[in-house]
C-alpha cells in the first residue's frame, strides 16, 4: 500500500475563527503500482484537499496518512522528524492553478526546477526538460520562454511537464484537462494513460468531465461535502439508481446507450465504455 487514509479529517481556519470542514472521516487505500483512478464530485467537496494529503503538503487535523511508510498527523510538522520533501519526489502533484507551480524565469529552469531539487545533475535536468515539454505537445521553442507570458492552456503543459521531469512513482493531477482545447485535452488523456499503461504506474486525476472518467478510470472516488461518498467501478457508479442526488453528469455514452435502447429497443448486453466500442456492440445487435 503506497497511501493509507485512516479516519483523516481536515479544517480550515477561516478568517472570522469559524473553522470549516473539508474533509471528513476519510478512509481511503491507494496502491503504488497499477491503479487509474479519477476523483469526482461537485466544486468545493474536498478534491483538492484530499489530494494535497497524498504527498503531505496538508496534514490531517484529525487521523493519519500514511505515505510510502511514513506517518503524516497533525504533530509532523511540529516534531519535523519526518522530511516531507523526498515524498514530494515520490507523489508528483500537478496544482489545479498552474500559476501556483511556475515561478522561474524560463520554461526551462521551471521544468529543471524539481529534478535539480532531487539531485539530479544540470545535464541530465536538461534532457527531462528537453522530452517532457514534447511530451506535454509542446515544442523546444518554448523552453526560452517566460512561463508568464503563456496561454493558459500552456501554462499548464508546462507544470505538467515539471512534474513529469520528477519521474514521480504516483502521479495526481488535479482537473489537468480544464482549459485545454478537445483535441489537446484528449492527446494529454493519452500521455497520462500511456505512463499508467507502459511504466504500471498508479496515477489520479480530478475531473468534472465524466466521459474522461466513463472511458478511462478503473476506479472512480466520488466527493461530497467532505465525505468520500463511493470507491468503485465507473460501471457500478453509473448504473446506480439515484446518482442524481451526487449532481454529476451522466456521461455520453450512457446517455446514447440508454436511448438508442429505447428507440430500437434492442437490448445491448455488454457496457461499451467508448463511442467505438458502442458502434461495435450495436451493430451486433442490429442485423440489417
Ligand atoms: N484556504 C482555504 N481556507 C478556507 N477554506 C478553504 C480553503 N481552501 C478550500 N476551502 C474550502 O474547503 C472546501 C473544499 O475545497 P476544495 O478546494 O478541496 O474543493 P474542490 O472539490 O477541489 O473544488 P473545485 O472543484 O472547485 O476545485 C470548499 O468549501 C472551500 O471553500
Ligand atoms: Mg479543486
Amino acid at each position: 500500500m503506497a497511501i493509507k487514509f485512516e479516519r483523516v479529517s481536515y479544517q480550515y481556519q477561516g478568517h472570522d475563527e469559524k473553522a470549516y470542514l473539508a474533509l471528513s472521516d476519510i478512509n481511503v487505500n491507494i496502491e503504488k503500482t497499477g491503479e487509474f483512478i479519477t476523483l469526482i464530485g461537485e466544486t468545493g467537496s474536498g478534491k483538492t484537499t484530499l489530494v494535497q494529503h497524498m504527498n503531505a503538503l496538508l496534514q490531517p487535523s484529525e487521523g493519519r496518512v500514511h505515505i510510502f511508510g511514513l506517518k503524516i498527523d497533525r504533530n509532523t510538522k511540529k516534531e519535523g522528524k519526518v522530511k516531507l520533501n523526498p515524498i514530494r519526489k515520490k507523489v508528483g502533484l500537478v496544482f489545479q492553478f498552474p500559476e501556483y507551480q511556475l515561478f522561474e524565469e524560463t520554461v526551462e529552469k521551471d521544468i529543471m526546477f524539481g529534478p535539480k531539487n532531487f539531485g539530479i545533475s544540470q545535464k541530465k535536468a536538461l534532457e527531462l526538460a528537453k522530452r517532457m515539454i514534447k511530451v506535454v505537445g509542446l515544442d523546444e521553442s518554448y523552453l526560452s520562454r517566460s512561463p508568464f507570458n503563456l496561454s493558459g492552456g500552456e501554462k499548464k503543459r508546462v507544470s505538467i511537464a515539471g512534474i513529469l521531469a520528477m519521474e514521480p512513482d504516483i502521479l495526481i493531477l488535479d482537473e489537468p484537462t480544464s482549459g485545454l482545447d478537445p483535441i489537446g485535452r484528449n492527446a494529454l488523456l493519452k500521455v497520462f494513460y500511456d505512463i499508467h499503461k507502459t511504466l504500471n504506474k498508479t496515477v489520479i486525476i480530478i475531473t468534472h468531465d465524466m466521459n474522461t472518467v466513463y472511458e478511462y478510470a478503473k476506479r472512480v472516488l466520488v466527493m461530497r461535502e467532505g465525505v468520500l461518498v463511493f470507491d468503485g467501478s465507473p460501471l457500478a457508479l453509473f448504473s446506480r439508481k439515484n446518482i442524481e442526488n451526487w449532481n454529476l453528469d451522466i456521461p455520453d455514452i450512457v446517455k446514447l446507450k440508454t436511448a438508442l435502447s429505447e428507440k430500437f429497443n434492442i437490448n445491448i448486453e455488454d457496457s461499451p465504455r467508448s463511442r467505438e466500442a458502442l458502434f461495435k456492440s450495436i451493430k451486433a445487435v442490429i442485423k440489417p
